[in-house]
C-alpha cells in the first residue's frame, strides 16, 4: 500500500510505519498488479494480508499462506474477490471499508447516469471530430430525470445515496428490489419493493448497486433487458458480473433499451477490442467509483486499521461478519 499511498493527501505509509515498531512489512511497492507468483510467495508465512480488490484470495493463495494468517484486510466494500468460506474455515477475521467510499461511489453513479443519458462522451467527441456542424432540434437528444421512473437493484447504503443525490432532479417515483424489503430504507424515497421483473419493465433508469453474491450475478440478462423500455437506461456502478454483458451488447446494438453506463466490468480491464466499447450508446468507465483523493486515502487508513485492531486480536473498526 505504501507506494499507492504517496500520491495520496494522508501519507499513511509513514504512519503505518510509526504505529507498527513491533510488526515487519512486507509491500509490494509498485502500481503494477502484484503477478500471483509473488503474491503466492510473498504471503508465506505472513499473519496479515492487506490486499486490493483486483487479487482473488481464494484457496492457492490461503494455502499458501499457511495456517500463520489470521486478518485479512480488504480495501474496497465489495468483498466477491475473497474466497469468504474458505477464510470462514480457518478462522480467518476480514475487515473491509463501507460507509467512507458511499457519498464518492453514489456521486460517480449520478455522474455516469448523466454522462450516460445525456450522451455526454459522444457529445463532447463530436465537438473534436467535426461532427458539430450547426444546432439542430434533435441532434444529441437523450432521456432527462425530469418526472423519471428510477429502479435501484440493492438499496444498500450506496443505493439510498443514489436515490438521495437524483430526487431533486424531479424524479418521480423510485423502485427497488434486493433480497429482502427495506422499510426503514425505503421511507426516505417513498420507494416501492417490487420483483425485479416489475423493476425492468417500469424504470427509465435502473441503477445496480447491489454486491456481487451467487444470487446476483447475471441478474440483469435477456429476460431482464427485454422487459426493459427502449427508452431506458441501465447504469452499473456494483460489480461487472452482475449484468450478462453478451446480452447487454444484443440490447443496446438492438435498440432494446437506449443506453447503458457502466463503470465495473468483466473482465476489468476490458479489452479494447471488446464489442461493447464499439457502441456510441454504451459509456464506460474504468472502475473509479471511489476514486477521489479524500476517499481512497480514508479507505487507506480504515484499512490499515483494521489489518493493525485485527493483528493486535482488537475488535476492528470494520470487520465483515462471516
Ligand atoms: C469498489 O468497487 C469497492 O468494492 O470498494
Ligand atoms: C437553447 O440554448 C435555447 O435557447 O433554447
Amino acid at each position: 500500500i505504501e507506494r499507492r499511498c504517496r500520491t495520496f493527501r494522508v501519507p499513511v505509509h509513514r504512519w503505518l510505519a510509526c504505529a507498527t515498531q513491533d510488526i515487519t512489512i512486507q509491500q509490494w511497492d509498485s502500481d503494477e498488479p502484484i503477478p500471483r507468483s509473488e503474491l503466492l510467495a510473498g504471503v508465506a508465512g505472513k499473519h496479515g494480508l492487506l490486499c486490493l480488490l483486483s487479487e482473488r484470495i481464494d484457496k492457492e493463495v490461503l494455502d499458501a499462506a499457511g495456517s500463520n494468517l489470521k486478518i485479512i484486510s480488504t480495501l474496497s466494500v465489495g468483498v466477491d474477490h475473497l474466497a469468504l468460506e474458505e477464510i470462514k474455515k480457518r478462522g480467518i477475521r476480514v475487515g473491509y471499508t463501507p460507509d467512507i467510499l458511499t457519498d464518492a461511489t453514489a456521486e460517480l453513479s449520478v455522474a455516469l447516469l448523466l454522462a450516460a443519458c445525456r450522451r455526454l462522451p459522444e457529445s463532447a467527441e463530436a465537438v473534436k471530430n467535426g461532427g458539430w456542424t450547426t444546432w439542430k432540434p434533435l441532434w444529441m437528444c437523450g432521456y432527462g430525470l425530469s418526472d423519471s421512473t428510477v429502479g435501484i437493484i440493492g438499496l444498500g447504503r450506496i443505493g439510498q445515496a443514489v436515490a438521495r443525490r437524483l430526487k431533486p432532479f424531479g424524479v418521480k417515483k423510485f423502485l427497488y428490489t434486493g433480497s429482502r424489503p427495506k422499510p426503514e430504507s425505503a421511507v426516505e424515497f417513498q420507494a416501492d419493493f417490487v420483483p425485479l421483473t416489475k423493476l425492468a419493465e417500469e424504470s427509465d433508469f435502473v441503477v445496480v448497486t447491489c454486491s456481487l453474491t451467487p444470487d446476483t450475478k447475471g441478474m440483469c440478462d435477456k429476460d431482464f433487458f427485454s422487459r426493459m423500455k427502449k427508452t431506458s437506461v441501465l447504469i452499473n456502478t456494483s460489480r461487472g458480473a452482475v449484468v450478462n454483458q453478451e446480452d447487454l451488447y444484443q440490447a443496446l446494438v438492438s435498440g432494446q433499451i437506449a443506453a447503458a453506463g457502466l463503470d465495473v466490468t468483466t473482465p476489468e480491464p476490458l479489452p479494447t477490442d471488446h464489442p461493447l466499447l464499439s457502441l456510441k450508446n454504451c459509456v464506460i468507465l474504468p472502475h473509479i467509483g471511489s476514486a477521489t483523493y479524500a476517499t481512497r486515502s480514508a479507505m487507506s487508513v480504515l484499512a490499515a486499521n483494521n489489518l493493525l485492531a485485527g493483528l493486535k486480536g482488537e475488535s476492528m473498526p470494520n470487520e465483515l461478519q462471516l
